[in-house]
């Protein structure tokens, strides 16, 4: 059976597992379950990348050693894909044992072969990206992210990425479906053409990190000067360790089965990464190309990039317990088209669950199973011969036919969304068909000739289901599951190879299982009120110190006690509010212009419900100055408005000065 190998990005562990690392995971796990369908052998990699700065800092602010840390939140990644059924063959963690020797191994081969060579390195650092930010000069921010960076000045390894400029260039061209989808090739070639420097793939910097092997015939001893692998070398190694590279024979005998990955899923802010590093490393190295890098777009919340570092994450716990995991999947891979970015709401999540899968799927389910309890005593009944059948009962056969192929086809080119939307053309038509043939009616008159049309009407029904059943199997394997057997399925779905949807229709005359709805109907208010409340409690979870028994890693996540020199990172100033007005459609939200002495800020801050935006004009107020800017209901946010929170409402009451302070005032 041919393989196929898929890989999800292996998330740092300095953040609790939030719905944006959900979100490439759940796409890897439909993308498995659904080469599986097709008769391929798939294989799914995980895993967490545990080792450089950012992990070192969260670990020591939740007054942690890094691998006691690193421990609690792998597990917590762990644990998050279980509860959310998601299905991985390995799960690799950048500090389990045998990552450290294949990340010695490939070194060995790069150094070998001689790309390696000792160089001094000074220039900007970004802790937050984990990289060198060569275009910022000192006290500039990260043209990535726009968080700080910090001058270091290294003895380092360097790797000749440079060799590498034109072999890059000639494989992207040989090879267009490496990169995709197209727009990131783009990048990605513009970016290699402007030119390639030499990596530095060492630090000293640090300690949190793998030693780098002692060097044979190298004048210096690499491990001795207490020098670590950049952590980006380290973790892109984790796609060979995870399936066995650098094990003995027999450990490694899946590597070789393996590799070169078929499929490597990523976000799309670290492209650059797997689609040049990556290759460089593995062409220094003398081994295979991955097939194909995917860089999906971002899940946004109000309209930012869900980020830890940026506050606005949504924890798939909530989600999870109240509309279940399949509606969370459906959601994700229908709302958006894979590849761009998109828009994550519980307004939309609930409306859609409620359109899609209480009104369309569900009710097209639970509608054909209980006519054929009801008129044929639970038995798939008899349709008529093909001659005796009408336009209307082929026409939903022929719909079904082709979309068969458009699902396949558009699922092979990883089009989740536009499979779906073939799938639901055949749902609505064939609900649309039971409202025009209206099967209750032919009961009713109960003829013969009645009688047989109401059989083909629900024999033809209950075929498309089973069809689209079939089909969204990969996509929602637990509510499929429960449709299928009410459909009076024995063998088990999840093996049911894809070519036997054309193969294998209905048997009449087979009972079906009993009938329970799949997709209640939400009321929509509670539902979102609901996931907001529960949304609330994940994120303010109760904080309890360290204990001797250890408490939980997002508990430590959360508590991490800052020293002075953190605090001394905000900037509190002092402000005068010059124009206050409610921002459309936002009950809670005005949109605010305040002087801080150097220039006027725009800031959106939640205050409307307890402020008229009159009675701000001319006010003194404290703000948080240098915040990143966000958006909010599209409009740009640059600062933070400091209130108390008071009563169980979390009301915000101001700040406020009993002296006269200038506008601009640092707050310390
Ligand atoms: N550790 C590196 C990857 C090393 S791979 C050898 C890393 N980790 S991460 O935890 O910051 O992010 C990993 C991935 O999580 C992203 O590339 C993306 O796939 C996913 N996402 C995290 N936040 C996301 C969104 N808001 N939206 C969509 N996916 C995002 O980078």
């Amino acid at each position: 059976m041919a393989k196929f190998y898929l890989t999800t990005p292996l998330y740092y562990v300095n953040a609790a597992p939030h719905l944006g690392h959900a979100y490439s995971t759940i796409v890897a796990d439909t993308i498995r379950r659904y080469k599986n369908l097709q008769g391929l052998d798939a294989f799914l990699l995980t895993g967490t990348d545990e080792h450089g700065q950012k992990v070192e800092r969260s670990a020591k602010l939740a007054g942690m050693s890094p691998q006691e840390f690193a421990d609690q939140v792998a597990e917590l990644f762990r644990k998050e894909w279980q509860d959310l059924g998601l299905e991985f063959d390995s799960f690799i963690r950048t500090t389990d044992a045998k990552h450290e020797v294949a990340v010695k191994k490939i070194f060995e081969a790069v150094w070998k072969a001689g790309y390696i060579f000792k160089g001094s390195y000074t220039g900007q650092y970004c802790t937050a990206c984990e990289q060198y930010a060569n275009e910022a000069k000192p006290g500039e921010p990260c043209p990535e992210c726009g968080g700080p960076t910090e001058t270091i000045t290294e003895e380092n390894y360097f790797f000749k990425l440079s060799a590498f400029q034109d072999r890059l260039l000639n494989y992207y061209e040989e090879h267009p479906e490496f990169i995709r989808p197209e727009t990131r090739r783009n990048e990605v070639i513009a970016f290699v053409r402007s030119g390639l420097r030499d990596l530095s793939i060492s630090r000293t910097t640090l300690k949190w990190g793998i030693p780098l092997p002692s060097l044979p015939g190298s004048s210096s001893e690499a491990s001795q000067e207490k020098h670590v692998f950049y952590v980006w070398f380290d973790a892109l190694t984790g796609y060979l360790s995870g399936i066995g590279y650098g094990q003995d024979e027999s450990g490694e005998e899946p590597f070789r089965r393996l590799w070169p990955a078929d499929l490597q899923i990523v976000g799309k802010e670290i492209i650059r990464f797997h689609a040049v590093y990556w290759p460089a490393f593995l062409m220094a190295a003398g081994l295979p190309i991955p097939h194909t890098l995917f860089a999906h777009g971002w899940l946004l919340f109000e309209e930012d990039k869900m980020s830890k570092s940026r506050g606005n994450v949504v924890s798939p716990g909530p989600v999870r317990e109240v509309l279940g995991i399949d509606a969370l999947r459906y959601f994700l891979l229908r709302e958006i088209p894979f590849g761009q970015d998109g828009n994550f709401s519980f307004d939309a999540l609930v409306s859609r669950y409620n359109s899609d899968l209480a009104n369309d799927f569900g009710n097209l389910a639970s509608r054909v199973l209980t006519m054929i309890g009801r008129y044929f005593n639970s038995e798939i009944p008899y349709p008529s011969v093909m001659a005796q059948r009408s336009a209307q009962d082929r026409h939903i056969l022929e719909l079904a036919e082709n979309v068969i192929s458009r699902y396949t086809a558009a699922l092979d080119n990883y089009e989740f969304s536009g499979g779906l939307e073939a799938v639901w053309e055949l749902i609505a038509a064939v609900n649309k068909y039971l409202v025009d043939t209206e099967p209750w009616a032919l009961a009713e008159k109960n003829t013969g000739e009645d009688r047989s049309k109401l059989a083909t009407v629900l024999y033809t029904s209950a075929e498309a289901l089973r069809i689209a059943t079939q089909l969204l199997s990969p996509i929602m394997p637990e509510s499929t599951a429960r449709i299928w057997t009410q459909l009076g399925q024995t063998t088990e779905l999840s093996s049911l190879p894809l070519k036997s949807i054309k193969e294998s229709p209905l048997a009449t005359q087979e009972k079906i299982g009993k009938i329970e709805p799949v997709f209640p109907r939400l009321e929509k208010e509670a539902t979102v009120r609901k996931l907001v409340q529960l949304q609330q409690q994940v994120s303010g979870r109760g904080l309890p110190k360290k204990t001797a028994a250890g408490v939980g890693a997002e508990t430590a996540l959360a508590i991490a006690k800052i020293a002075i020199e953190d605090f001394l990172k905000v900037e509190l100033r002092v402000g005068e509010v010059r124009v206050a007005e409610r921002v459309k459609g936002a009950s809670k939200l005005l949109r605010l212009e305040v002087d801080i002495g150097t220039e006027t800020r725009q800031i959106v801050a939640g205050i409307a419900e307890s402020y008229a935006p009159e009675t701000l004009i001319g006010r003194k107020v404290v703000i948080v100055a240098n915040l990143q800017p966000r958006k909010l209901r599209g409009i740009e946010s640059n600062g933070m408005i400091v209130a108390a929170s008071v009563g169980k409402e979390d009301r915000p009451v101001l700040v406020t000065f009993i002296e006269d302070v200038p506008n601009g005032a640092k707050l310390r």
